[in-house]
Order: C-alpha cells, then sequence, then structure tokens
C-alpha cells in the first residue's frame, strides 16, 4: 500500500518540495496550508509535475488551536492510516504578535502546533505503524526561558524563532522517549539555510547581508531531497530522537539535552493547548 504523507506549510519552500518529492514517489501527500489560493496552487502544481492525483489540501491557520484540531478532524474523516507527519510550518516574525488564543504566535505556529496536531495524530500514527514524524527545526535554535515562553517581558525576532525551534528539538526528544515501543520514530531535521520566503519577515541591515547571501543559498528542493531519506529510507527504521543535517546525525545547542527542561516543557505544552 502507498504511504500517506501529510506535510504542513505545504505551499512554499521546503514543506512544497518534499509534498512535491513524496507525490513523484507515489505517496498520498496531504498538504496543510493556511491559504486557499496559494494552497491550490501548490496542489495544481504538484498534481502536474509529479503526475499523482492523489494529492489533497486541508486548510488550517495552525496558529490557532481551534483550527489545528480541525485540520486533525479533517484528516482523520478522510484517511484511515498516517505514515509520515511532516511538521514544517514555520514563521519567523519582526515583532510580537498574539494569536487569538493569546499566545505568542511564533511559539504557537512554530511549536505549539507542531505538539497539539502531532498529539492529536498520534492514534493513527500509531496504527498505522510502523511510521515517522519529521520535525523542522533549525539550527537557529536558541536558549529557552521556561518561565517567559510568551516574550512576556519583550519581544526579540531572533530570541523568539530561536526559542520555537529549540522547542521543536526538545519536543522530538521528549516524544521518542514516549513513543519507544510503539513503532513510531520522531526525529527532527536542520533543513539548510534555504532559499524560501521565511526571509521577507527579516529587516534592516541582516536583511541586506541575506539578500547578498541569498544567491548562495541551498535550494528547497536539495534541502527537500536530504530530508526524503528520513521519511522513506529503510536505513531510518529504528532511527529516533534524533537531529539530522543532510542525513547525518548531528548534535543540538546547548540546553537541548536537559531532560528537566524538555519534561517541563511538555507539561507546559499541554496545558496550552488544553
Ligand atoms: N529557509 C531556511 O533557511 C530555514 C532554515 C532553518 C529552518 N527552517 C525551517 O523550515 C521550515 C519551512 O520553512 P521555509 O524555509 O520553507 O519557509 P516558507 O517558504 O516561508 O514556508 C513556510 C510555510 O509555513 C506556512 N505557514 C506559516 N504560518 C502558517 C500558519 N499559521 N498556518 C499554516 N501554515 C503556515 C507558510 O504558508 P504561507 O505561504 O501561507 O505563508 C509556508 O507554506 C520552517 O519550520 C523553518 O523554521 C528554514
Amino acid at each position: 500500500m502507498e504511504k500517506v504523507v501529510l506535510i504542513t506549510g505545504a505551499n512554499s519552500g521546503v514543506g512544497r518540495s518534499l509534498a512535491l518529492l513524496s507525490a513523484s514517489k507515489g505517496s498520498s501527500v496531504v498538504m496543510v496550508c493556511r491559504n486557499r489560493e496559494r494552497g491550490e496552487k501548490a496542489k495544481e502544481d504538484i498534481i502536474r509535475l509529479s503526475g499523482n492525483n492523489s494529492v489533497h489540501l486541508i486548510i488550517a491557520d495552525l496558529s490557532s488551536l481551534d483550527s489545528v484540531k480541525n485540520a486533525a478532524k479533517e484528516f482523520k474523516s478522510g484517511f484511515n492510516n498516517l505514515n509520515v507527519l511532516v511538521n514544517n510550518a514555520g514563521i519567523n516574525l519582526p515583532s510580537l504578535e498574539i494569536t487569538s488564543d493569546g499566545y505568542e504566535k511564533v511559539f504557537a505556529t512554530n511549536h505549539l502546533a507542531y505538539f497539539y496536531l502531532t498529539s492529536l495524530l498520534l492514534g493513527v500514527l500509531k496504527s498505522s505503524a510502523p511510521s515517522r514524524i519529521i520535525n523542522v527545526s533549525s539550527n537557529a535554535q536558541s536558549a529557552i526561558n521556561i518561565n517567559d515562553l510568551m516574550s512576556e517581558k519583550k519581544y526579540y525576532q531572533y530570541k523568539a524563532y530561536g526559542r520555537s525551534k529549540m522547542a521543536n528539538v526538545l519536543f522530538t526528544y521528549e516524544l521518542a522517549e514516549r513513543l519507544k515501543g510503539t513503532g513510531v520514530t520522531v526525529n527532527a531535521v536542520h533543513p539548510g539555510v534555504v532559499k524560501t520566503n521565511i526571509y521577507e519577515t527579516v529587516h534592516g541591515f541582516p536583511r541586506f547581508l541575506i539578500g547578498l547571501m541569498m544567491p548562495f543559498f541551498m535550494s528547497p528542493g536539495k534541502s527537500a531531497e536530504y530530508i526524503m531519506p528520513l521519511m522513506y529510507s529503510d536505513e531510518f527504521n529504528n532511527v529516533t530522537g534524533k537531529y539530522f543535517y543532510k542525513t547525518v546525525e548531528t548534535q543540538t545547542k546547548k540546553g537541548s539535552y536537559d531532560v528537566d527542561l524538555r519534561k517541563k516543557l511538555w507539561e507546559v505544552s499541554e496545558n496550552l493547548v488544553k
């Protein structure tokens, strides 16, 4: 039976390339996108380029818990199994934005959505085992202050983004422990420094520098090629709780191996999605 793959943020960048490569392999691909027009356009392109009609679209604003819940419900009403879940959708905002749930938007989108969507889909992932979860993190991961996850004191763009990407890693390590013996693996990846829209929200001098370096950034297609083996290759059948860059297991940043911290983040996240 062909695999069913769900990819968030699948209309652009790394997510779109992963969706195209997965469809080209013959998988049924479910794209979770926030904007219908962009989602439909990407879906049509992927069907045309892959020749695979089994490409589906779910519209969800992953910064909203209700919307995440509805996306999981819609998926489960259409599919009985899920072989690969790729939590990929991400943002990097220059100033503080608050979601409809009252949470800082980068943390909500980049971490809470990964956490909540995964927990809502765990049942189907387990019943589809062997199955895999891939969390797209970043080498930009930075320290987490568990008492100030929402930037209540002051908002700094790079701290907010780095914290959310550290949360991806802590979540991956804790989830791997909790999923032992279930046949569901979970790993995190750094996709590389990739030429995508994520840099559109970087302004000022950093933007100028990025503009200069952009021609040397990896293409989304190349980045996706490095992630695909983690989704499909037998080589990774029993690999879980690891972090990869270009399919090579890599160390994560300071603080990421703190077991108390990851358990605390789990507990806080669970309360925040209730
Ligand atoms: N590019 C890099 O160099 C780099 C480096 C390290 C890690 N990453 C990570 O790679 C992942 C993919 O990013 P990318 O570089 O491919 O950037 P991208 O092209 O901007 O893709 C991000 C995707 O997430 C979607 N998204 C954002 N907010 C959403 C929401 N509230 N609900 C649903 N979807 C939402 C975007 O939708 P719209 O198109 O509608 O905005 C887009 O499809 C992110 O997790 C990012 O942190 C990227």
